[in-house]
């Protein structure tokens, strides 16, 4: 492995990270440090010029096999060689109906009649899933969580409390706050609600974990109330959590799921798995030419049968206990300015100033050192002051164990006053 940048050098040697400032637009961009990467494998992202960082983030969870996984590699060399089908839209094709049959057949549904969405990202699986809801059940809301995240486009934008702010409340949506029953009961009792879409853990609005039971909870509360519950498992699902699917902790049957990320080996593939009579009720109400791509479903299924047959969901849970017990050797060190949580392999490291406030700008300082000492991961939250640690699944212990040891000295120095303004000025983050 290369050495680390050394502390006072925090330019890119390349100037790729320049280029791509002018050439790409911004609207896209959620930026940290002045991250470059040629290419990367398992864990690890490779700098121009060969320099190698732990990537405790995977791409915000989505390469949850890891960069460049044979069975992926595989998969998609043959799958692009002989491309049945752009998309689902107009053609059966094998591989799309076997992921189809593979979701249906594992993810513990209420409905005997399911049948699936392919997509390209979460927010499209969650968009479509919204507009076959309204449309079986139009005039009724949907009911979202603040710091809520479901998608970055369109009506899963509109249902996500992290671009709402959590104030928006329209005859479409309403928002109430994440953990509280007693708020969605009132809100379920009025009638009006159609579905309650919910994150196992708000990942984006701060790695803020569901409490034991409270998926339950809201599933005997849909049940009352003649609600839909509609788990978004998008970025914790299929093993992250030390369950396939993070809801099965609570022993919750959902009405409707959503997946991405980890689903796609690194390819962009999503899915909603729902009763017919919402996703299956009428022809081309949701539309993408490339959604049900054969290369992304040839990814999937490889996946997929991957996650299954090396019990992922055991190596999230191990893997989890390994991150815990390096988070409360972290909060031994800081004490009362770092908070830290973790489910299985979703973890959080929140920072506070000696008030009790959020520590926004050393969170700056800390995600920006960490990457000069050879450590990818991003900050979330509301106050922007929460490491979210979402390494893949195939990181070692020891992996993990180095880049701990990057992380503590990252604090420490970002604490003693080692990264100047000028170095994250150009990083917004969030
Ligand atoms: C829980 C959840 N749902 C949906 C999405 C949207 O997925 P995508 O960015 O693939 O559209 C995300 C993205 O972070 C997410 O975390």
């Amino acid at each position: 492995m290369h050495s680390p940048l050394d502390a006072s050098q925090t330019k890119t040697v390349s100037g790729l990270y320049q280029r791509d400032q002018v050439s790409l637009a911004s609207c896209q961009h959620i930026r940290f440090a002045p991250l470059e990467v040629e290419t990367g494998k398992g864990a690890v992202l490779v700098e121009p010029g060969g320099r190698e960082l732990l990537d405790l983030s995977a791409g915000g969870a989505a390469a949850g096999l890891g960069y460049a996984h044979p069975a992926i590699v595989q998969a998609v060399s043959d799958a692009v060689r002989n491309m049945p089908a752009i998309g689902v839209y107009g053609t059966a094709y094998p591989d799309a109906v076997e992921l189809a049959e593979l979701l249906i057949s594992i993810t513990p549904l209420k409905s005997v009649d399911p049948c699936v969405y392919l997509g390209l990202a979460g927010s499209d699986a969650n968009s479509a899933v919204i507009q076959g809801i309204r449309s079986a059940m139009p005039g009724k809301k949907i009911l979202a969580f603040h710091h809520s995240y479901h998608g970055g486009f369109g009506a899963s934008q509109s249902i996500s409390g992290v671009w709402n702010g959590g104030e928006a409340s329209s005859s479409e949506v309403d928002f109430v706050p994440y953990g509280d029953t007693a708020v969605v009961r009132r809100a379920l009792a009025v009638g009006d609600v159609a579905a309650v879409f919910v994150e196992p853990v708000l990942c984006d609005g701060g790695i803020v974990i569901a409490p034991d039971g409270y998926l339950s909870a809201l599933r005997e509360l849909c049940d009352r109330y003649g609600t839909l519950l509609v788990v978004d498992e998008v970025k914790v699902g299929l093993g992250r959590t030390g369950h396939l699917f993070a809801f099965q902790r609570d022993g919750v049957t959902p009405d409707i799921v959503t997946l991405g990320k980890t689903l796609g080996g690194g390819l962009p593939l999503s899915a909603a798995i729902a009763p017919r009579e919402i996703l299956g009720a009428h022809a081309a109400t949701s539309i993408l030419t490339m959604a049900g791509n054969s290369v992304s479903v040839a990814a999937g299924l490889a996946a997929l049968k991957v996650i299954l047959a090396e019990d992922y969901a055991g190596r999230g849970r191990a893997l989890g206990q390994t991150l815990s017990a390096l988070l409360s050797e972290f909060k031994r060190e800081f004490g009362s300015i770092v908070d830290v949580r973790n489910w299985g392999l979703v973890g959080g490291i929140e920072l506070r100033q000696s008030d009790g406030g959020p520590a926004t700008e050393l969170m700056k300082r800390f995600v920006y050192r960490a990457w000069q000492l050879g450590v990818v991961f991003i900050y979330v939250g509301p106050n922007s002051n929460v490491a979210e640690l979402t390494p893949s699944l195939v990181i070692s212990d020891a992996q993990l164990s180095t880049a701990f040891g990057r992380l503590r000295q990252a604090l420490r120095d970002a604490l003693a006053g080692r990264v100047t303004d000028a170095e994250i000025a150009p990083f917004a983050g969030w």
